[in-house]
């Protein structure tokens, strides 16, 4: 062969081998990018088992998913139009970062995933999880411990006598509320009544677990305990809602570049302070009274475990477990996290989970009926026509009348429609196995949710659903405890709210 034609066969067989490479460079770019744009995105197309229908949904940004859908406070509205995009109201895959999550934005799917047992596990992120909340109720697995902890609790804390017996508290505490609003109108001519629900709120809630409320919230510029317990309950629900990327990205997870983590643990020692001392409070209270248990309507929670350690003889170990809630979890907690304890009274019945899930969601509907009073007056007036033809002008509103105020209970139902508290119900739900939902495979470990703002506005289901108008629910009676997927503002199936009842009760007289 000459040199010419050497070099020929060389510079020829060097660029197929160039084209070869690039042939295969292109074929890897796009099975990455067809990986990465699945239907669902990143973690779905890793997911396994693969279901053999893909869900449908957005795949979202490469490797990060939706997680901008989750940076804002409007999640539930950017879901609603994804899922209408992608035709996908039974039910949307999506991911962010490594998590993979469906959402169904339909009562019949709602109903399958709320009441299936496959779904009755909670994902625990992280500052739930630092905030020791995985041995508390609401996020406890599902299981004996879990079960015991929902026993304990319908039965002492829950109970209708319970709630009608704590209705005395709630009325003042209603009529406290009015007065700071007309004081405050009086003094300032307006009124944040954010704040003032949100205390009230709190108060309802201190006063029936901890049989104790506060005046001094620091209104004044004062730092007592009622200030300092506002304090600890924000940070709270600020860790709760802020949105971790170490929930869902594993490498990130090793930093804390969020301080998540640092501020969870501060929090945590300081509420175990405050609750410890107001145990050790009680403790001293009944040592002074050697009747010993408290009848059930007259003590609060921290009694009701107190009675029910007493009760039951414990060991001495047994008999400090209450306050171990508080000041020894912490040691356990980090030499096996996820060991539970057997001992009732080790449970996290979680006074703590109490205030910090009782507290915003009554607050936040308190403030909505509020305020759509003073957008539709023809609807205050008839609403307050029917307090005066019921209850008259003389006497405040008891815990009998209610049942006797059939469009109070309307306008309370329209209003937890048109803004659901947690538009998508708050905590989601967890895959424990692998399952079906409708025609589809939910593998173990994928987080469902579902969209009830999304449901109690679709006009296939409401007729008008941005009208806010109370009547409709004059001519159709609907459940809202969780049996009617078309509006289940307290969840539904085994691990529904548990303190609804108490949330209504507060509402009506708020
Ligand atoms: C406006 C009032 C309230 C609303 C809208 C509300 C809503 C919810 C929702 C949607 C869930 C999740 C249900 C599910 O997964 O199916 C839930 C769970 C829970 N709620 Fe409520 N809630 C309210 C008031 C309260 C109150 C007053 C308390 C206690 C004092 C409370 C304690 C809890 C607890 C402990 C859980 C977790 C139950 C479990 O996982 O087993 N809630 N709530």
């Amino acid at each position: 062969m000459s040199s010419t034609s050497t070099i020929n066969y060389l510079s020829q067989s060097s660029s197929s081998v160039l084209s070869l490479h690039l042939f295969l460079y292109f074929l890897v770019f796009v099975s990455v990018f067809a990986f990465l744009l699945a239907p669902g995105g990143l973690a779905w197309a890793l997911s396994k088992p693969r279901p053999k229908t893909a869900i449908p949904g957005p795949s979202g940004f490469p490797f990060l998913g939706l997680v901008f859908a989750f940076a804002s406070s409007l999640t539930h509205r950017t879901l609603a139009k994804l899922s209408t995009t992608f035709n996908a109201k039974p039910l949307m895959a999506f991911s962010v970062g490594m998590t993979r999550f469906v959402i169904s934005s339909h009562p019949e799917t709602a109903k399958e995933i709320l009441n299936s047992s496959a779904f009755a596990d909670r994902p625990v992120k992280e500052s739930a999880y630092e905030l020791l909340f995985h041995r508390a109720m609401g996020f406890a697995p599902y299981g004996e411990y879990w079960r015991n902890l929902r026993r304990i609790s319908a039965t002492h804390l829950f109970s209708p006598k319970r709630v009608a017996g704590f209705g005395v508290f709630r009325q003042e505490i209603g009529l406290k509320m009015v007065e700071q609003v007309s004081s405050s109108m009086e003094a300032n001519e307006g009124v944040e009544v954010k704040r003032i629900l949100h205390f009230a709120s709190l108060n309802n809630v201190m006063m029936s677990v901890f049989g104790r409320s506060y005046d001094d919230f620091g209104e004044n510029g004062g730092g007592g305990d009622g200030y300092e317990l506002e304090k600890l309950v924000s940070e709270g629900y600020e860790l709760l809602g802020t949105f971790n990327w170490s929930d869902h990205f594993p490498i990130v997870s090793w930093f804390d570049f969020q301080g998540v983590r640092r501020r969870c643990r501060d929090l945590v020692s300081k509420v175990n302070v405050f609750v410890g001392e107001i145990i050790e409070q009680h403790r001293e209270s009944r040592s002074g009274n050697r009747g010993g248990a408290m009848a059930v309507s007259g003590g609060d929670f921290v009694d009701v475990l107190l009675d029910l350690e007493s009760e039951n003889k414990f060991s001495d170990a047994d008999m400090i477990a209450v306050l171990w809630i508080n000041s020894h979890i912490r040691s356990n907690a980090i030499r096996d996290p996820f060991e539970l304890p057997t001992n009732p009274l080790r449970y996290q019945i979680g006074p703590k989970e109490m205030i910090f899930r009782g507290t915003d969601t009554v607050a936040i509907l308190l403030e909505w009926i509020l305020a759509r009073m003073v957008l539709h007056p023809d609807i205050q007036a008839k609403a307050q026509s029917e307090i005066e033809s019921v209850v008259g002008r003389d006497r405040p509103v008891t815990h009998s009348d209610v049942a006797n105020l059939p469009y109070l209970h309307a306008i309370v139902k329209e209003t937890l429609r048109v803004h659901p508290p947690g538009p998508l119900l708050s905590w989601a739900r967890l895959a424990i196995h692998d399952t079906q939902v409708g025609a589809h495979l939910v593998p173990a470990g994928t987080t469902a949710m579902v969209n009830m703002w999304a449901i109690t506005h679709d006009e296939h289901i409401w007729a008008e659903p941005n009208r806010f108008n109370p009547d409709r629910f004059l001519t159709e009676d609907v459940a809202i405890m969780g049996s009617d997927l078309r509006l289940a503002p307290f969840g539904a199936g085994r691990r529904v709210c548990p303190g609804k009842a108490m949330g209504l009760e507060t509402f009506i007289f708020g």
